[in-house]
Formats: structure tokens, sequence, C-alpha cells
């Protein structure tokens, strides 16, 4: 199968810009679709990159967009819904891949790399997890003769730009006490470089086909562990009081009545599993999971909003 011209949902986000900066010196054109053009300018001076705001949710406008498309990356994912019914994810996670698998049919697109996430099963106990599951079974089914589906699960992600050290180093920076909800959560987190290489080392390669890939960093840390490693980075000493679960509910119902909603119960919910991988889905695709320790410092000592920019300048000179 040859790739000519990769679309991308979700091209905008974390991941998205990262997959987009590891292939802008490449042969591929990438076609990014986003809800929004202005927010996302900073994108345009890719030269093989199209960026074009739609109505993702509508499925002719996507088939529209997929045409001339061999390949299809679906990024999109919300950590938070709208609302108590939780509409925002049976929208992004069920109904979004429902119609992308649609349109990716009617226009003749041969290949999808779905983005789900670890933890993802029917049976878990936040509806962030349960509707990943929903739109990668959706993903799964579709796979076959026609369009070559490949499903990919990784633990939490850093790397520059990243909500996860960036925002503890963020609050670390601002409070002398923190304190942690589940503390005790074992997680791998993998470095969005190695999740890009992941993406990109599939989109042609057959053993892919049909698979699924959980994605993990090469070690294991309690979320405890990784606050203080953020705050030893900062070189600050910060007072982080690790809460019981009772109080780690407490936190998340208050903290998802602010706007913003920083942190919800759902999010609690997630955060009650651990995010290790049974498989190591790197080493299968022949990547080497990068340590934390190698990347992270080089970022989370640097302010976010200059960080994005300068970030994404320089992976785009490094190509
Ligand atoms: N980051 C992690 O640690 C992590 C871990 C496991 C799995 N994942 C999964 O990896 C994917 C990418 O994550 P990310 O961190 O790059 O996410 P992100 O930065 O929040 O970006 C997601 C993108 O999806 C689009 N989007 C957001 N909400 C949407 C909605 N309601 N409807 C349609 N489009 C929407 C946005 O594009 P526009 O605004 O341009 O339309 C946004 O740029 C997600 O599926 C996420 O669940 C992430």
């Amino acid at each position: 199968m040859r790739v000519e011209t990769i679309c991308i949902l979700g091209g905008t986000g974390f991941v998205g810009r990262h997959i987009a900066a590891h292939l802008a010196n490449t042969r591929f054109k990438m076609r990014i679709l986003t809800r929004n053009c202005e927010r996302n300018r900073q994108l345009l001076p890719i030269p093989n990159l199209q960026l074009i705001e739609a109505d993702v949710y509508d499925e002719q406008t996507l088939a529209e967009q997929f045409a001339n498309c061999q390949a299809v990356i679906n990024l999109v994912g919300v950590l938070s819904s709208g609302s108590s019914t939780g509409h925002r994810f049976e929208d992004a996670h069920v109904r979004l891949p429902e119609r992308i698998i649609a349109a990716s049919r009617a226009a003749g697109v041969s290949r999808l790399l779905h983005m789900s996430a670890l933890g993802a099963a029917a049976d878990a106990p936040s509806r962030y997890q349960q509707t990943k599951a929903d739109g990668e079974r959706l993903a799964m089914e579709a796979h076959g003769e026609k369009l070559a589906v490949t499903v990919f699960q990784p633990s939490v992600i850093f790397g520059p730009g990243d909500s996860f050290f960036s925002r503890f180093a963020q609050m670390l920076r601002r409070s002398p006490v923190l304190p942690l909800p589940t503390p005790r959560m074992r997680l791998k987190p993998v470095y969005v470089g190695d999740v890009a290489k992941a993406f990109l080392h599939s989109l042609e390669d057959d053993a892919t086909f049909g698979q699924r890939y959980e994605l993990c960093g090469p070690k294991v840390y309690t979320l405890r562990e990784l606050v203080d490693y953020v705050a030893a980075v900062l070189g600050v000493r910060r007072l982080v009081i690790g809460l019981d679960d009772p109080w780690s509910q407490r936190q998340a119902r208050l903290l998802e009545r602010i706007p913003g909603k920083p942190y919800s119960y759902d999010n609690y919910l997630s955060s009650t599993v651990d995010s290790l991988c049974s498989q190591d889905g790197l080493a299968k695709l022949g990547i080497h999971a990068t340590p934390a320790e190698d990347v992270a410092p080089g970022y989370i000592a640097r302010r976010r909003a200059q960080q994005r920019h300068s970030d994404f300048r320089r992976m785009r000179r490094r190509g």
C-alpha cells in the first residue's frame, strides 16, 4: 500500500502537532481538519500541510475532505465531558469514529490509524475509558480488505506541550502545597516522539494491519513519584499531600465545578486503575522507548505558552 496524502483529525492537538512535525520533511502530504483554523495558524508554514476548517461531525464533509487521501489518522479525544450526561465523550469517541469509518469507505480510503487509550474497556470505571473502548471496537470491526485499521493505546503521553508534566510544573510553581489525588496510581509514561514514530512506522507496514499496540515508556512510576520528580527538576521544595480515595473524590467533585474543569470525577475514576502495558507495542514496532529523564528536564522548567511555539519551530527544523 502506498500512501501519499494523509488526512488527520485532531492533528492540531499535542500529539497531532508532533506527528505533523515528524511528517513535515517527508514525501507525505498532510490535510489537517480542524474546527478552528485561526487558532492553529502556527501549523500553516509547513509546506506539505493543508489546514482546513470543517465540521468534522458531518459525514458528507468528511467524505469530501477524505477524497484523494489514502490514509486517515484519528487523534480526536476529550478528557472531560461537557455536561453531567457526558455527551462530549460519546460524540468525540464514538459518533465521530463511526462517521470517520463511513466517510473513509465512501471516499475509498484504504488505511485508518485510530488513537485509543490504555485502559479503554467496556467495564472500565470512567466514561472516558468506556467510550474510548466503544470507538476502538468500531475501528477494529471496520478492519477488512478495503480498509486496513491499526489501533494505538498509549499510557499517559509526555513531551513538549503536554498537559501532564507541564501541568504539574505549573501547579508546583504556583503553590507551596499540592493536594494530589490517587498518588499511588502506577503508570508508564510514553514519549510523544515515540508515539509519533509508532504511527509513522505502521502507516504502510502491512504487518500492523488489524493490530492493536499498547504504547508505554520504559519505566513504572507512581503518580507521587512523578510529581516529586517534577519538583526536583524545577528545584522547588513543596508539600505534596497524597489524598486518600474519599478526599480524591471530594477534590474531583469540587474542581469539576470550576470554569475550565481542571479535573473531574471522571478523571478521578480513570486514575483508579493503573496505566501499565501488558505488551510492549513500541518494541514490536522496532522503536526504542525514550526514558522521561532524557527529555522532560529540557521542557518542564519552561513555561507552557512560550514553549508550544518555540518547541514546534525547533521540531520542524529537526524534521
Ligand atoms: N495526551 C495523553 O496523555 C493521551 C494519553 C492516552 C490517549 N490519548 C489520546 O490521544 C489523542 C490525542 O491526544 P492529545 O493529548 O493530542 O489531545 P488534544 O491536545 O486535546 O488534541 C485533540 C484534538 O482533537 C480535537 N478535538 C478536541 N475536542 C473535540 C471535540 N469535542 N470534537 C471534535 N474534535 C475535538 C481538537 O482539534 P481542533 O480544535 O483543531 O478541532 C484537538 O486539537 C486523544 O484521542 C487522546 O484521548 C492521549
